[in-house]
């Protein structure tokens, strides 16, 4: 019996693939396909996917063309299937020419004709239009998030509008794209906006462009009040837009699986989450910074996630102790108390500190070294160190496609039921702590 076996995705099934399909099937007996899980698409930079495993499976399934179903789930695994099962041809389709050699060694390797015209990209573009996204701000980190852009399919970034047109037409040369002169112009061109400003001006551009009637993504923390954020993500609900909170770590398949872990009892229950962020910027001038770039206002977004996503928001107490030059917070530190766990948390832009994640159960701990917030490795420790668990999740880029593919998913989604509040909760949270800060509730150091 002549075992063939082949590869692939199989996202929204179509005619290609059975026609990739019949034909491996008349090169031997027997067809196996291997069906790759979302972790291992996800590892090499596959990230939008539309099924889950499950559905894709059941579509290849129902062709009836399959003798065997597998999972591929790591790289490598081609060589053991191989050899596991017996196999006598590897097929995939012509895209992949040459590159499948390698398996020679093991048995014969085909490359069946592609058909012409269609991929499962091409589908998941076609049903769905093209966002037309637009920039609104220069600061950091808007040029990686045009970047980053480029690796998502659907979204087509038309341009740039800020404080300084020198800045941002020197953003647009490089990237490509246009600078507009005002958001007036802008937002004739867009369905979506980008905002990256200084969170004071984040509630009166999001207002505007929700107003225009633009599904918004903002770098957090979004809001400086919650009554601000209740009001625009109300709006947003009623108008069938998205507002989401722009947080790149909170879509990192490494962060994700670490919420998972820390969620699974492993370490038993979760009595203190510690987190830092610092950044060392040059020699700053202090007396032309804004208070609105101070170290909490800037990276809280951040330094309350992991807070928030494991803990919860019923803070019973918070003290922050915060240490200024002018108005600008160069370092602040905070512990925030619930019934039954307590948050550490430092954030720093003028002091360089560990930028660590540790999260401390009554079993054991979990320990995310520096920089965190790009989380791609982190350790699941007991007492016995022979215990130690050592999980490494690879990220593509920047790490920001992962938070773009979502917010396209919520945008396409909000025809068919989704509400687009999807980081409502957690943004609500974050605003309530960044507000208290802002009324005075700390002690100066
Ligand atoms: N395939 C094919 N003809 C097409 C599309 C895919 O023969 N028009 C083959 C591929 O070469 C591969 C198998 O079908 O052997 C599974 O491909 P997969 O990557 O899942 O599908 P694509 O449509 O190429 O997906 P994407 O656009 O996401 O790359």
């Amino acid at each position: 019996m002549k075992k063939v076996i082949t590869y692939g995705t199989y996202d929204c099934l179509h005619y290609g693939h059975i026609n990739l399909l019949r034909n491996a099937r008349k090169l031997g007996d027997y067809l196996i396909v291997g069906i790759t899980s979302e972790a291992f698409d996800q590892s090499r930079g596959k990230i939008d996917v539309r099924q889950s495993l499950v559905e894709r499976i059941e579509a290849v399934r129902a062709t009836g063309l399959a003798d065997k179903i597998i999972v591929e789930e790591y790289e490598g695994q081609k060589i053991a299937d191989i050899e596991r099962y017996g196999v006598d041809i590897f097929t995939v389709g012509s895209d992949w020419e040459g590159k499948f050699d390698y398996l020679k060694k093991y048995c014969e390797v085909v490359y069946l004709p592609r058909t012409q015209g269609i991929s499962s990209t091409e589908i998941r573009t076609m049903d769905n239009p093209v966002v037309r996204l637009g920039i609104v701000g220069e600061m950091t980190p808007s040029e990686r998030f045009i970047n980053e852009c480029k690796a998502v399919s659907g979204i087509d970034v038309v341009g740039i509008t800020g404080h300084d047109n020198s800045v941002t037409g020197a953003i647009a040369d490089r990237t490509g794209i246009s600078c507009f002169e005002s958001r007036d112009a802008l937002y004739d061109e867009c369905d979506a906006v980008y905002i990256v400003d200084r969170i004071d001006f984040h509630n009166e551009l999001i207002t505007e462009a929700l107003h225009r009637g633009k599904h918004v993504i903002c770098e957090a923390p979004i809001f400086l009040r919650v009554e601000d954020a209740a009001r625009c993500y109300d709006y947003a609900h009623e108008h069938g837009l998205v507002l989401f909170e722009g947080i790149k770590t909170r879509y990192f398949p490494g962060y994700k699986h670490l919420l998972l872990v820390a969620e699974s009892g492993k370490i038993g229950r979760i009595k203190d989450v510690e987190v830092s962020f610092s950044q060392k910027l040059g020699d700053i001038d202090y007396s032309r910074r804004n208070k609105y770039q101070g170290s909490l206002y800037d990276l809280g977004g951040y330094i309350f996630l992991p807070v928030i996503q494991l803990l919860g928001r019923n803070i019973e107490d918070m003290h922050i102790y915060t240490s200024r030059q002018n108005d600008f917070d160069v370092f602040t530190k905070g512990i925030i108390k619930y019934p039954e766990a307590l948050a550490t948390f430092k954030a720093g832009l003028g002091v360089k500190t560990e930028g660590q994640l540790i999260i401390t159960g009554t079993e054991g701990y979990i320990y995310v070294p520096a920089p965190w917030w790009k989380t791609d490795y982190f350790e699941l420790r007991h007492e016995d160190l022979r215990d130690t668990r050592k999980y490494f999740w690879q990220y593509e880029g920047e790490g920001f496609r992962y938070e773009i593919v979502e917010f396209m998913k919520q945008i396409n989604d909000i025809s068919s039921g989704c509400d687009g509040q999807y980081t409502k909760e957690d943004s609500m949270a974050i605003t309530d702590i960044i507000e208290r800060f802002d009324n005075g509730e700390y002690s100066l150091f």
